[in-house]
């Protein structure tokens, strides 16, 4: 298939454009501002550009990892937020819609407020932050447009490996120990982590599926607190676990907007898909070391031969 895929310099697109290219399909890769595997630049609030682009290339698909992914940025600046992460995700909808091209897009699972996990795809929405609100009704507009061969995926915390090696868990946290900042991480916030490459081969695979259609969970196969979580991202690269600091939401009420237990039902789709959720071991595995910390890495990690980099 001809797949134009947005957001591919992200954590996310980056692994669809690869898992696309092991199955054989085109991609056209479509970014903002970094460039990857030649990907066109455009901005998804260009609405004018967008369908210009997409009558032009006419793809038998069309995949939307782009966003503005992070809620802090969408809470410094919603309307140019909610441009992008509602507006143009719906713009994509109509477009593909008009030429006859399968739909994917990705959701999140900020759009519950964590009070009542695991979460089926038909249990009633209900987001404490603009984030998730702005994915709700991106989502909402997105169902909107057909109900037919359009795939909305609402997804978890994404475990991998960024083209900007600044996006994932393990390359926050990794930062965070070179440049010195405190890392806090809350034992009582529960998530229930995917990783991006084996999201990636779900997505391509309800892509080649045009019965499946809808609105859908996917996630990995375990749930875990951040703070866990970090201490296995510390067991994988060799530091002890004194470099994370053990800390409760409940103790934050400013970060009330964080939902507090988010874990996914994965049914019906987990029965059938070839790709299964991945385990953290495997997720864990995955995860490599952003070249621009090799230097460091060798000289300040607690033990360095915990963790082999694969070229
Ligand atoms: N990360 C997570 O833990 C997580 C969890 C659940 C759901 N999700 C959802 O998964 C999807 C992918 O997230 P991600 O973590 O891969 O995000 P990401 O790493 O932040 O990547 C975002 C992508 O969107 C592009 N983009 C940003 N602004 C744009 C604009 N104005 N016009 C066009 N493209 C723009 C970026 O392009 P440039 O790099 O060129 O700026 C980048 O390719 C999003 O829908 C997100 O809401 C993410």
């Amino acid at each position: 298939m001809k797949v134009a895929l947005f957001g591919s310099s992200g954590l996310l697109g980056s692994a669809v454009s690869s898992a696309l290219r092991e199955r054989s399909h085109s991609c056209i890769p479509y970014s903002n501002q970094v460039s990857v595997e030649n990907s066109k630049k455009i901005c998804l609030s260009d609405s004018e550009q967008l369908t210009r682009q997409l009558l032009d290339e006419w793809p038998d698909a069309v995949i939307n990892c782009a966003a503005i992914s992070s809620p802090d940025a969408v809470t410094k600046n919603p309307e140019f937020a909610r441009a992008i992460n509602v507006d143009g995700a719906i713009r994509l909808a109509e477009i593909a819609s008009h030429l006859g091209a399968r739909y994917l897009h990705i959701s999140t699972d900020m759009v519950f407020d964590g009070s009542s996990s695991p979460y089926r795809s038909t249990d009633i929405p209900n987001p404490l932050g603009e984030y998730g609100i702005q994915k709700l009704d991106a989502e909402k507009g997105v169902l909107a447009v057909t109900d037919e061969n359009l795939v909305v995926l609402r997804i978890t915390l994404i475990n991998g490996n960024s083209p900007s090696a600044t996006r994932s868990p393990h390359e926050r946290i990794l930062r965070a120990i070179a440049n010195g900042t405190p890392l806090t991480l809350f034992d009582d916030e529960i998530r229930h982590p995917c990783s991006a490459e084996n999201v990636a081969s779900a997505m391509v695979e309800l892509m080649e599926r045009p019965n499946l259609n809808g609105l859908f969970h996917w996630s990995g196969a375990e749930e875990i607190s951040r703070y866990e979580l970090g201490l296995r991202i510390l067991d994988r690269f060799g530091f002890s676990h004194e470099r994370i600091q053990r800390g409760q939401l409940k103790d934050h009420p400013e970060r009330e907007s964080r939902p507090r237990h988010l874990t996914f039902e994965l049914a019906p789709l987990a029965g059938k898909l070839k790709t299964k959720p991945a385990t953290l071991l495997d997720q864990m595995e995955e995860l490599t070391l952003p070249s621009d910390l090799f230097d460091w890495y060798r000289n300040h990690a607690d033990d360095s031969s915990r963790y082999v980099h694969k070229f």
